[in-house]
């Protein structure tokens, strides 16, 4: 195939990048709808009880107020199993902010301002809104997220701890932390003849539809679902949430006129999931020489009472570093909270700060660099299952990131760099991230009389590039230029594909695209004359021989320089440096911006998110981005993102790993250490703000 290594790996630009920086890419809520009804959702102000009388009457007497959904005329669900989703079928109130009901108007200013008029009473129970470590009425999950187990012990740890030479024993923290995709969450929802047709901003159509077909005992095809453009989603859009099926709802009330339904900025801070708040306690034991005889990672983290959430904190410990005892465990809190939900790499990414400050903490207890320590305990198998590794190239990683980010001349001595009134240090850690593989998506290719080919998969394109590279993968199978293909995703009445969620959207659509285009090319050369009718095929995702015989992950190093000025302890990231081995890279020009978005949010999650909820009412206070804070583009100093080749024919037909996820992951770590380095001060609770050095 002579086009092969033209156009995997090739920077190419985004094919629908032009049509966004136009405005002609439409999303969710801007789909054109035929005389809509705007909703404004209704929202409890109490966090545990249950309404006891909603008032309607000043607010239907407004101008342009069409109705008042609230749970005593809302449509009954066909499944209640949800308590997340299947929202007004009680008067029950499980968090503060939970959806009561929503004002339906000809407007959304008269819905808004109309929804202000509705008057809810309301009977209030105690409730609990704070993350105690030391409740003691933690619960143990079945399983965490993903099917993992949620303790894992090998060997006697306590008793190598109580015998190691050196001991790490601390407790880290990582509080609740919120997606804020910029495009907000937004849905259109209208019904035809018995017929659900939505316009939902989702990282996966299909899971919509799936999970709202069930909720309204409708078959699948009853429900269509589009989205071809989504301005970010990082988890929160993975699955849908409370506020599609208000919509949904609201639109049978007034069926069949479409609802239009866009969340503020405020709403999705109690109803689209957040990062859940961890407690970490980490126990490391090593010998003088730093080879790891225990790790332990014991992990607390909280749970709404309604929907259980348990994230896998503690599961990339499982497969970091050798040792022969080694102890895993997951405990949650359940709160009168919203519901927990993914965020760019759920698990790994709050885990990874805990043990990679721990491993830094460790180094240095061990009189060892810390990139010598990590290489010093590199396992030879995977730790957890004993199985290969399909390739690990975190060495690799961290020697190449050491060399480039000049770390040879490192004094390793903590508060040793000065720089007029910065205090001056650099910092390690190690990113990681599993290949997951997603069941089911499949591909149609379509080689049409005018030799061009068509690809039809639901899948999304959550702003990573997916249109681009999924492109790139149907030329180069097919090989055939670029501009030969057109690509369809985004739609329910395509093959069905999974969610763009946990790094696998361009592993798994892409495999069942390649798995077309062979299945096309074996009866149809690249040479050969397509026939008038055209040929169509449709592939899937071949089962993967070593999938159960090996152990699947990428890996990566990130080095951070940090300076904390020493009057007013002010922290700032000059440098960044991540370098990755993720296996084939499809698209250097994505991939880098996917690598870079996650290093940013990581730095983001080091300085400043953080949330603050006020126990008394159990609501986020700084619900919005004036006063949650994210990086922004003067935060950010000179990032430089590369990887190493990786050749892994094991994880699938294309060689590549997901990349969406590995960014974050290690960052907030890199710059803890960093920060310790340069101050001698350790912190161990994000974010690291200035009064941590004062
Ligand atoms: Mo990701 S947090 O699986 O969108």
């Amino acid at each position: 195939m002579t086009t092969t290594t033209r156009l995997i790996g090739a920077p190419i630009n985004r094919i629908e990048g032009a049509e966004k920086v136009r405005g002609a890419a439409v999303y969710a809520a801007e789909h054109p709808a035929d005389q809509p009804v705007y909703a404004y959702p209704l929202q409890s102000e109490i966090a545990a009880g249950r309404v006891t009388g909603i008032d309607t009457v000043a607010a239907m007497s407004e101008p342009g107020v069409v109705a008042v959904l609230t749970h005593e005329n809302a449509p009954r669900l066909a499944s209640t199993r949800d308590a997340e989703l299947a929202i007004l079928q009680s008067p029950e109130i499980g968090f503060r902010g939970q959806f009561v009901g929503a004002v339906l108007a000809e407007s959304p200013e008269v819905a808004r301002r109309a929804a202000r008029l509705v008057r809810i009473s309301c009977v209030a129970r105690e409730h609990d809104v704070e993350l105690h470590p030391a409740r003691t009425d933690l619960v143990i999950p079945e399983q965490v997220n993903g099917g993992f187990e949620t303790d894992t012990v090998e060997g006697d740890v306590d008793g190598a701890l109580a015998s190691a030479e050196v001991v790490v024993d601390a407790t880290y923290t990582t509080p609740q932390e919120y997606n804020n995709p910029l495009e907000p969450h937004a849905t259109i929802a209208m019904w035809t003849d018995g017929d659900l047709t939505l316009h939902d901003s989702t990282q996966g159509v299909h899971w919509v539809r799936e999970t709202i077909a069930a909720l309204f005992g409708l078959d699948q095809q009853q429900v269509h679902v589009v989205c071809p453009h989504v301005g970010g989603g990082f988890g929160s859009k993975g699955l849908p949430h409370a506020h599609v099926v208000l919509a949904a709802m609201a639109a049978r009330l007034v069926e069949p006129r479409p609802v239009k339904l866009v969340l503020t900025r405020q709403q999705m801070f109690s109803v689209v999931g957040y990062r859940t708040g961890t407690v970490q306690r980490v126990r490391l034991g090593s010998d003088s020489a730093g080879h790891l005889t225990a790790i332990s990672h014991d992990v607390v983290e909280q749970t709404s009472r309604i929907k259980e959430f348990a994230e896998q904190t503690a599961v990339p410990t499982r497969i970091m570093y050798a040792a022969p005892n080694r102890r895993t465990t997951h405990r949650l809190v359940e709160l009168d909270a919203p519901v927990p939900s993914w965020m760019r790499a759920p698990g790994e990414c709050p885990g990874m700060f805990a043990l990679e400050v721990a491993m830094d903490e460790m180094a240095i207890a061990c009189g060892l660099d810390p990139v010598e320590f990590h290489i010093r305990n590199e396992p030879e198998t995977d730790p957890a299952t004993g199985r290969p590794f399909s390739s690990r190239n975190l060495v690799a990683c961290l020697r190449e990131g050491a060399r480039r980010f000049g770390w040879t001349d490192r004094d390793p001595t903590p508060r040793s760099g000065r720089s007029g009134p910065w205090l001056v240090g650099t910092g390690v850690a190690a990113s990681t991230y599993p290949v997951f593989a997603m069941p089911g998506s499949r591909a149609t290719i379509q080689a049409r009389p005018d030799g061009r080919y068509r690809v039809l998969i639901g899948a999304a394109d959550i702003g990573t590039g997916a249109w681009t590279a999924l492109t790139q993968i149907a030329a180069d199978a097919l090989d055939v230029e670029m501009s030969d293909v057109q690509l369809s995703i985004g739609d329910t009445d395509l093959p069905y594909a999974s969610g763009a969620g946990g790094s696998t959207g361009i592993t798994c659509w892409g495999s069942a695209i390649v798995d077309a285009a062979r299945q096309l090319r074996a009866q149809l050369p690249a040479s050969a004359p397509i026939p008038d009718e055209g040929v169509e095929v449709t592939g899937s995702i071949p089962d993967n021989p070593y999938a159960g015989q090996m152990s699947m992950h990428s890996f990566g190093a990130q080095f951070a320089e940090v300076r904390v000025h020493v009057d007013t302890g002010e922290v700032r990231v000059p440098r960044m440096l991540g370098i990755f081995a993720a296996g084939r890279i499809i698209n250097a020009k994505t991939a880098r911006s996917q690598l870079l978005g996650g290093m940013t949010m990581g730095l983001s999650m080091a300085l400043h998110e953080q949330s603050h909820v006020d126990p008394r009412f159990g609501h986020v206070v700084n619900h919005d981005l004036a006063e949650y804070h994210i990086a922004t583009n003067a935060d950010v100093g000179e990032i430089e993102v590369d990887w190493i080749d990786e050749d892994d024919p094991y994880v699938n037909p294309m060689g590549a790993k997901g990349i969406g996820e590995l960014g974050i992951v290690g960052t907030a770590a890199a710059i803890a250490n960093a920060a310790h380095h340069a101050t001698g001060i350790r912190v161990r609770d994000l974010p690291i703000t200035l009064d941590r050095f004062c």
